[in-house]
């Protein structure tokens, strides 16, 4: 049986991929955000995960406002980034794992989801900027499975779906007969702006609301909100925490704060980044 190791949240800012890049590590403005990676390094050379499942949305890259599927599952034996605009360039294509892919897609459609399933998907920084930050080597073995949720094109689907998507994905992963060791990733917010008359809104006690919750067994101080109220906490690119609940929903009911570090602001946006361990249920 495939097993879950834990879940890791993080920010997906497009800046962070420069700061890599130009090595800004202890550079004074980003040394407070990349300090908060080392133990997420370090937990994941212990977990030695060979899957990551990520939940993040698209900017754009792939699906644009014409056609914007509220879920969708990457089922490619590779998955390309691309010039986004940015400024921020591309890596190298990441290892799919098809055949756990389509497991899982079985798995959700049958739990009552209608995802979208892509045999071909370009993956934009929401996808590769957590990947490259939680694993910057990229173990050579490490599969990924790209599961988007739309955060850009409203209506969007409620916290609790999104959650309730998460927990359909853990018990396909669960159910999967494989060796294979998952880790989960979501990927976004927390609150941040980016457009309009709000550009800049920040709100660190929401943040704290979600990162609490997310750490403890109880979801709904996050699952209550409307999608509109998260906008009006959270600020319209800070939905994006609806990523981060449906991790948590994968891992099951019990897991372990392992660690967290949030800094305000990296660019427009709260930073944070939270490593749940999933724990073993007790007997
Ligand atoms: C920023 C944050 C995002 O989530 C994003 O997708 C793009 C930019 C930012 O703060 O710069
Ligand atoms: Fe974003």
């Amino acid at each position: 049986m495939a097993t879950i190791v834990g879940g890791v949240g993080t920010s997906h800012i497009p800046a962070i991929a420069n700061a890599i890049r130009n090595e800004l590590h202890t550079d004074p403005y980003w040394e407070p955000f990349f300090d908060g990676y080392g133990p997420v390094h370090e937990w994941l050379a212990e977990a030695a995960p060979d899957v990551a499942v990520v939940f993040y949305n698209d900017h754009g890259l792939n699906f644009f406002l014409d056609a914007m599927p509220t879920f969708a599952i990457g089922a490619a034996d590779a998955y390309a980034s691309d010039d986004e605009g940015w400024g921020i360039g591309t890596v190298d294509p990441f290892n799919g794992h098809p055949d756990l892919s389509w497991h899982v897609i079985e798995s959700v459609v049958a739990a009552g989801f209608d995802p979208t399933t892509c045999q071909e998907m370009r993956v934009d920084h929401g996808f590769w900027v957590p990947t490259w930050l939680l694993c910057p080597e990229r173990p050579a073995g490490l599969r990924v499975i790209p599961v988007h949720v739309n955060t850009v094109q409203h209506p969007l689907a409620p916290p609790a779906r999104c959650e309730a998507l998460g927990v359909a994905v853990g018990d396909a992963i669960r159910a999967w007969p494989g060796d294979e060791r998952v880790v989960v990733i979501g990927s976004g917010g927390l609150s941040h702006q980016l457009e309009g008359r709000r550009a800049g809104f920040l709100n660190p006690g929401f943040d704290r609301v979600c990162l609490d919750a997310l750490a403890s067994g109880d979801t709904t101080p996050i699952t209550r909100w409307t999608i509109p109220e998260l906008v009006e906490l959270a600020g319209s690119q800070g939905v994006e925490v609806i990523n981060w609940l449906a991790m948590r929903g994968a891992l099951g009911d019990h897991v372990t704060e392992h660690h967290r570090n949030y800094h305000v602001p990296i660019s427009n946006t709260a930073a944070a980044v939270q490593v749940l361990a999933a724990t073993p249920v007790p007997v």
